[in-house]
């Protein structure tokens, strides 16, 4: 079936008891044993619990992926990543640029757990080959298109490189979503998701996501993490995630159409420099075309210019439908000046404006645009 088919059903979901077409809810932390002591399902709520394998079986499948785990945020499911995959010793390659957090995350842990780690420029595959050291490179980390620039990493190129060297691949892909790229099919080992964005779609849940190409060594050693740390997603935020899930293509492909309509003609307007990777004038757009289907993305950027971040903080104030906060993936457009947020070691320039497209209609959201760049 077609992926809209198992996503809109959330994979045929009939509850068995009711015939309730919405699933249930199991909020029970420990399950019976049957009468020879045999676990009949799950047997403690750390491990496994009905409502999140659910959704972790719908993200699975539309990933093409081999299981999924699910976590309490996208960060908690990146460091368990990370953590599992590298011993101290080893090395780890990252974006330079990406979801800021991730690099705060290994400046600090990276170096009290003696593991190493270089920022790379991920859209060179040379760089990446350049960085890998070894016997000591356990593991890639990519964004891709990564925040807030909206660089495009070719997936099949750094998976080739990174297996030669025997690292894994991971993939942050929650700004592509499976509706525009599937990074298990190109190569990847991991794919991750801050299912807060798109996945779950209407900013009420955080939530984290793995997805595994096969069940290995490394995905044992998350299972276990997660069992004895305790980062688990509870049932209630699973089910506003599944929930969210059953809309995933309509809503991604219309926020991605207006995204791509916005981009167009805000390229148009004097002094904004537009930042999409369905542009022809993305350096990586070539790229995107091949990586990505259906679309580019519900996320773009503008450099609005000006001597300081004064200008870009003063188009944000002046915008009436944008909804100037942070995060994405929701259905109410959000703008956000990153600059701000990240502190003043952050890499992204201070005139950049980070708008998250949602489903409002696409003539409001560019006349308010258009007005507050007038105001400039
Ligand atoms: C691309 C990307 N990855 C990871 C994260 C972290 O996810 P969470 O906020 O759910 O912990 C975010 C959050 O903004 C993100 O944008």
């Amino acid at each position: 079936m077609k992926p809209e088919t198992l996503a809109a059903q959330a994979l045929h979901a009939i509850d068995p008891e009711t015939g309730g077409v919405v699933p249930s809810i199991q909020l029970s932390t420990t399950f019976a044993r049957d009468a020879d002591y045999v676990p009949i399902g799950p047997v403690y709520a750390r491990d496994e619990s009905p409502t999140p394998l659910h959704a972790e079986r719908v993200i699975a499948k539309l990933e093409g992926g081999a299981s999924a785990m699910l976590f309490g945020s996208g960060m908690a499911a990146i460091t368990a990543a990370i953590r599992t995959a590298i011993r101290s010793g080893d090395h780890v390659i990252a974006p330079r640029v990406g979801y800021f957090a991730v690099r705060a995350w290994l400046a600090r842990f990276g170096e009290r757990w003696n593991v190493a780690h270089d920022l790379v420029d991920t859209t060179s595959l040379d760089a990446v080959k350049a960085a890998i050291r070894p016997g000591q490179t356990k593991l890639v980390w990519i964004e891709t298109p990564a925040n807030p620039v909206w660089d495009v990493t070719d997936i099949a190129g750094v998976a080739a490189i990174a297996h030669a060297a025997g690292a894994r691949l991971a993939v942050d892909s929650t700004v592509a979503t499976p509706v525009h790229t599937r990074p298990i099919e190109l190569g990847a080992d991991l794919v991750m998701h801050s299912a807060t964005k798109y996945l779950a779609g209407h900013s009420d849940v955080l939530a984290g996501a793995l997805v595994t190409a096969k069940l290995d060594e490394h995905w044992a050693e998350i299972a276990t993490l997660r069992h004895e740390e305790g980062p688990m997603l509870g049932p209630l935020e699973a089910y506003l995630l599944l929930r969210g899930l059953r809309t995933l293509y309509a809503r991604v492909e219309r926020s991605s159409r207006t995204a791509f309509w916005l981009a167009e003609r805000l390229a148009s307007l004097p002094d904004v420099d537009v930042l999409y990777p369905g542009l022809g004038s993305h350096p990586q757009h070539a790229l995107a075309a091949r990586q990505m289907q259906r679309g580019y993305g519900s996320m773009l950027s503008i450099r609005v210019g000006g001597p300081g971040p004064e200008v870009a903080l003063g188009v944000a104030k002046r915008l009436q439908v944008w909804v100037p906060a942070t995060s994405l993936g929701g259905v109410e457009s959000l703008v956000e000046h990153r600059f701000s947020t990240e502190g003043p070691s952050t890499p992204t320039p201070f005139d950049l404006l980070r708008l998250s497209v949602g489903l409002e209609h696409e003539d409001d959201l560019f006349d308010d645009l258009r007005t507050a760049l007038e105001g400039r």
